[in-house]
C-alpha cells in the first residue's frame, strides 16, 4: 500500500515536471464595468500534436492544427458552430508548471496574456438542453400599433450607462418626443453582470441599481426595456439567459422592465436555426408567466422566415434583416428590401427592419426624412438610435413629424408595398384605416428627379378629394379630375403624400 502511494507521488512528479500543456487554462480579463474577458485554452498534449478547444469569452472554438512544444507553439482553431468560418491562430509558451503565455497578434502588434491552470470543466461549452416541443404563445395584447421609443445600441453601444440612460428619458419628454408618441426607453447590450450565488441576473457596474433606474423611467411616464440573448452569451459576450430564461423573465417583471430584445447571437453555439421558433418560444411563455405586460422583441436577423412564425411564439416584433448602418447603402438595401413581409404585420405583431439612425451624422437631412418616411410607410417600430440630449432642430422635427408618425401608427397596422419602380424612383402605398393612402415618392438616385404619381397606379380611382404633403405640412392644390400629380423630388429625397376622400 505505502509502496503504491509512493509510486503514484514519484509518477505525478514526472507527469507534472515533463513540462506538459495539457490542462485547462483560464486568462480572466477584468473590463472597467465590472465584468471580465474570458479565454480558456483547453488542451491536451499527445507527443508532437496539440488538441483541444478555446473559447474567448463568446465564441467557441476546435484546435485544427498545431506545431511545436512547450517551450513554443502555435495552434490554429476553428469556428465550432459550423457556419462560421473564422480561424483564430495563438502562439505560446509554458512557463514554470502554472503559467501559459499566450501571444495574440492583431494588426501587426502582439499582446501577451497569462494564463492560469483552471480546474476542468471551467468554462466549457454548456450541456445542451433540448427545445421544448412547439405550441402557440397568446397573444399578449401590447404593441396594437408598431413601438415607439428609444435604444442605446446605435449610439453608445458598450458606453451606455445609467447616466446616459436617465439623461435620455428627461430629454425624450423635454424634446416633445414622448409626446409625439416615444415611449419606450430600451438598454441594449453591454449592461450585464454576474450571477449571484442562486442564479439571479445581476446588472453591472454600469447599471448601480436597475429598479431604481426603472423607477425612474417609470416617473416620467415612460416605459423601460432590456437585452439578452437566448444564448449563454450576448453578441458582447455578456451574461446571457441559457438555462435561466424563466428566472431571468422574473428578474426584469421584478426590476418593472416592459420590453426585452432577445438577441439570437450567442445560442448559436448550442442551436441550429431550425431550433429557434422553439427556443424563441422558451422566452415567450417566460414573459408571459410572470404576469407583467412584456413587449417581446425578437431579434434573429429575419432568419428562418421569422415573420411566419414571429406571432406564435409571443413576439410583438421580429427584426426581418441583418444590423442596419448609419448610412444610405445600409438604411435603403434595409428598406426598400421589405416589400415581401408586408402580410405578415398586423397590429401587435410588426417586421422590424431595425432601429432608426436617424441623426447619428453619417446621412444628410434629406436622407434621414426618407428614412423616416420608408420606416413609417413600413409600419416599422420608430426606435430612435441617436442621443436625444444632442439634437439639431432638423433632426428633432424629423423625428417628431406627427403627420409622419400617424402614417406610422395608422390603427390597420398595413404595411406599404411597392406600387411601382423605374430606374431609381420608387412610389409605395399604405393603406389607412380611414379609408385614405400614403404614398411614398421615393428617388434614391443622388440628383433631383421629376416623379408623376397616377392615382390609378396606386389603386385610387377618383382624383382624390384631399392631397397633403407630409413634410411641407401643406394641401397640394390639384386640378379637379387631375389623373396624376407630378413633383420634384430632391436626390435621396422624397415627398410623402396622404391622400384623403
Ligand atoms: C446584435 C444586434 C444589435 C445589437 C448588438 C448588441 O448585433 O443585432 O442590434 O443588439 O447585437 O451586441
Amino acid at each position: 500500500m505505502k509502496f503504491l502511494r509512493i509510486l503514484s507521488i514519484f509518477l505525478l512528479a514526472a507527469v507534472c515536471s515533463a513540462a506538459d500543456l495539457t490542462g485547462n487554462w483560464a486568462v480572466k480579463k477584468p473590463l472597467l464595468d465590472g465584468t471580465y474577458n474570458w479565454a480558456y485554452f483547453n488542451l491536451k498534449q499527445e507527443g508532437p500534436k496539440i488538441t483541444g478547444t478555446i473559447r474567448t469569452t463568446q465564441f467557441y472554438y476546435k484546435i485544427t492544427d498545431s506545431t511545436g512544444g512547450p517551450d513554443d507553439f502555435t495552434v490554429t482553431a476553428s469556428m465550432m458552430d459550423g457556419k462560421n468560418p473564422r480561424k483564430v491562430t495563438y502562439k505560446g509558451k509554458l512557463v514554470g508548471d502554472d503559467e501559459l503565455h499566450i501571444f495574440t497578434e492583431r494588426r501587426g502588434e502582439t499582446t501577451e496574456d497569462i494564463a492560469h491552470r483552471a480546474p476542468e470543466g471551467e468554462g466549457a461549452m454548456p450541456a445542451r438542453v433540448d427545445p421544448p416541443a412547439l405550441h402557440k404563445v397568446p397573444d399578449n395584447g401590447l404593441a396594437k400599433t408598431p413601438p415607439m421609443g428609444w435604444n442605446s445600441w446605435n449610439k453608445f453601444g458598450h458606453s451606455i450607462d445609467d447616466a446616459a440612460v436617465r439623461g435620455v428619458a428627461d430629454a425624450m419628454v423635454k424634446s416633445g418626443m414622448k409626446d409625439a408618441g416615444y415611449v419606450y426607453i430600451n438598454i441594449d447590450d453591454t449592461w450585464e453582470g454576474e450571477r449571484d450565488a442562486k442564479g439571479n441576473i445581476q446588472s453591472n457596474k454600469k447599471f448601480p441599481d436597475m429598479k431604481a433606474l426603472s423607477d425612474y423611467v417609470h416617473s416620467k411616464g415612460l416605459k423601460l426595456g432590456i437585452y439578452s440573448s437566448p444564448g449563454p452569451n450576448t453578441c458582447a459576450g455578456y451574461e446571457g439567459s441559457y438555462g435561466h430564461e424563466e428566472q431571468d423573465a422574473r428578474t426584469y417583471a421584478a426590476w418593472g422592465i416592459d420590453y426585452l430584445k432577445y438577441d439570437w447571437c450567442g445560442a448559436r453555439i448550442l442551436y441550429s436555426d431550425e431550433e429557434m421558433q422553439a427556443i424563441y418560444q422558451k422566452m415567450g411563455d417566460a414573459l408571459q408567466a410572470t404576469g407583467r405586460p412584456i413587449v417581446y422583441s425578437l431579434c434573429q436577423y429575419g432568419r428562418q422566415e421569422v415573420w411566419k412564425w414571429g406571432a406564435d411564439v409571443g413576439g410583438n416584433l421580429w427584426r426581418t434583416t441583418g444590423d442596419i448602418r448609419d448610412n444610405w447603402d445600409s438604411m435603403t438595401k434595409i428598406g426598400f428590401g421589405q416589400d415581401e413581409h408586408a402580410p405578415y404585420a398586423k397590429p401587435g405583431h410588426w417586421n422590424d427592419p431595425d432601429m432608426l439612425e436617424i441623426g447619428n451624422g453619417h446621412m444628410s437631412d434629406t436622407e434621414y426624412k426618407t428614412h423616416m418616411s420608408l420606416w413609417s410607410m413600413l409600419s416599422a417600430p420608430l426606435i430612435a438610435g441617436n442621443d436625444l440630449r444632442d439634437m439639431t432642430p432638423a433632426i428633432h422635427d424629423i423625428l417628431t413629424n406627427r403627420e409622419v408618425i400617424a402614417i406610422d401608427q395608422d390603427k390597420d397596422g398595413k404595411q406599404a408595398t411597392r406600387a411601382s419602380k423605374s430606374e431609381d424612383q420608387e412610389i409605395w402605398v399604405k393603406q389607412l384605416a380611414d379609408g385614405a393612402q400614403a404614398v411614398a415618392l421615393f428617388n434614391r438616385s443622388d440628383k433631383d428627379a421629376k416623379m408623376t404619381v397616377k392615382w390609378a397606379d396606386v389603386g385610387v380611382k377618383e382624383t382624390p378629394k384631399h392631397v397633403r404633403d407630409l413634410w411641407e405640412h401643406k394641401d397640394v392644390k390639384l386640378g379637379k379630375k387631375s389623373p396624376e400629380y407630378s413633383t420634384t423630388v430632391p436626390g435621396h429625397g422624397v415627398v410623402l403624400l396622404r391622400l384623403g376622400k
